[in-house]
């Protein structure tokens, strides 16, 4: 290893852990990276960021974080060996396709409608209530609800589906414990099993839903069944925790800024940009994990191979190069098209962007509209460096 590599900031997890956004910016302005106590290195600016997710140096982890975690079998095992987000190459193009095409061919403006409804349903179960826990009762409820509409599942379904797509997810949070994964995997056996029933109704049906084109999608392309239930778990762990996050950070970011808050009440036009500023300043995800197979160069530095690097977004989209007043939240940014980058980019770049932005701005919506008097109550803890970002209890307050 060469001596300028060993001199590079050595960060402890524990310091990232109760303030990544300040330890980011400690560095970003003199190092391109830092590693980290634990092993591995954290990649800091916007633009490198956005360079290595399309860069074949850097490739998708497979199995390799499972095994680190002594997990060599069973359904969490397996969304790592046959899913989409984990492979490489060809694999990952031959797994993604069918997921892609599907999506493609879904009605935006239906989905909106539906969430819509299904928001401010949820809303007026609290609409007396005079406070909400903004995590559990609105945002944990959301992206469920709008998986649930693109799978089609039946309504008696939805309560066991609720229960068991967040006691899987609890394996991919900042570190679960040992009841934790064991609950997980259970849940994800049950996932699975339910799953391959409703792909088996719809490939009967023969209806032009969701899953009856991505089944027929993936026979055409020859994923096996196993593959084939994954890329829909995948959905279901994509496009829950990132989701559920955002919706929480984009209102206390607004709640905290009354006048933008005022602004997005008073003129829905605004919603796009508010989600957008939301998740440049806290992101659903906080960054995505790859492994380095060859030296790479930046800014007169060398990131080792065979070393595990995480593109960071929660640094990237504060980058000073980049934002002006990078930790202020401003709607009125000129390249705020720029936070795209919390969506990812290159091959695994999120393949249900429109579905996620519609949830937050509907989700958004709602609560503007139903809830005009909001105010926050208590401010919650956002927890996560690497990849899925967890957040604690979070209290609003209406109708005073
Ligand atoms: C706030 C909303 C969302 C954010 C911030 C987000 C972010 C991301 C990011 C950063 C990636 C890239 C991961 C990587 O490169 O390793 C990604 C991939 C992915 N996302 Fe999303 N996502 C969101 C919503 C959704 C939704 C609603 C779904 C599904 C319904 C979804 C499903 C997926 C899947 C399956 C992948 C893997 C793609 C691949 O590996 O090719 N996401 N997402």
């Amino acid at each position: 290893m060469a001596d300028h590599v060993r001199t590079l900031p050595v960060i402890s997890s524990a310091a990232l852990a109760a303030d990544s956004h300040a330890i980011f910016a400690r560095y970003r302005p003199s190092y391109p990276f830092v590693a980290l106590d634990t092993g591995g290195y954290v990649v800091l600016r916007h633009d490198d960021v956005a360079r290595l997710l399309s860069d074949p140096g850097l490739q998708a982890t497979g199995a390799a974080m499972p095994v680190q975690a002594g997990i060599t079998e069973g359904a969490l095992y397996d969304i790592f060996d046959h899913g989409m987000l984990t492979a490489n190459g060809e694999q990952h193009g031959h797994r993604r396709a069918g997921v892609s095409r599907a999506l493609a061919h879904e009605t935006l403006s239906q989905f909106r409608e539906h969430l819509a409804k299904a928001a401010r349903a949820v809303l007026a179960q609290y609409q007396n209530a005079g406070r909400l826990e903004l995590v559990s009762e609105y945002a944990e409820k959301l992206p469920v609800i709008a998986l649930a509409s693109l799978l089609q599942l039946p309504e008696q379904d939805f309560p066991r589906f609720f229960d068991d797509v967040y006691k899987m997810n609890a394996f991919f949070r900042p570190n679960p414990s040992e009841d934790a994964v064991a609950e997980a995997e259970a849940a994800g056996l049950r996932l699975r099993a339910y799953l391959d029933g409703r792909l088996t109704a719809a490939s009967v049906g023969h209806s032009d839903s969701f899953l009856s084109r991505y089944m027929s999608n993936a026979e055409q392309d020859g994923l096996t069944r196993i593959e084939t239930l994954i890329q829909l778990i995948q959905l279901i762990i994509g496009g829950t925790e990132s989701v559920r996050t955002a919706l929480v950070a984009q209102t206390v970011q607004l709640l905290s800024h009354p006048t933008a808050w005022k602004a997005v009440c008073a003129d829905k036009s605004l919603l796009a940009s508010a989600v957008s500023e939301s998740l440049r300043l806290e992101p659903g995800i906080a960054g995505v994990v790859r492994v380095s197979v060859q030296d790479i160069e930046l800014d007169g530095w060398t990131l080792p191979a065979g070393q595990l690097v995480i593109l960071s977004f929660l640094s990237a989209l504060r980058d000073e190069r980049i934002f002006n007043q990078p930790h202020v939240f401003d709607l009125a940014r000129s390249n705020l098209h720029l936070a795209r980058l919390a969506f990812g980019g290159g091959a695994h770049k999120c393949v249900a962007e429109a579905m996620g932005r519609a949830e937050l701005e509907e989700g958004l919506a709602a609560l503007v509209e139903c809830l005009p008097d909001l105010q926050l109550d208590s401010r919650p803890a956002f927890q996560g460096h690497m990849f899925v970002r967890d957040t604690s209890e979070c209290w609003v307050t209406y109708g005073h």
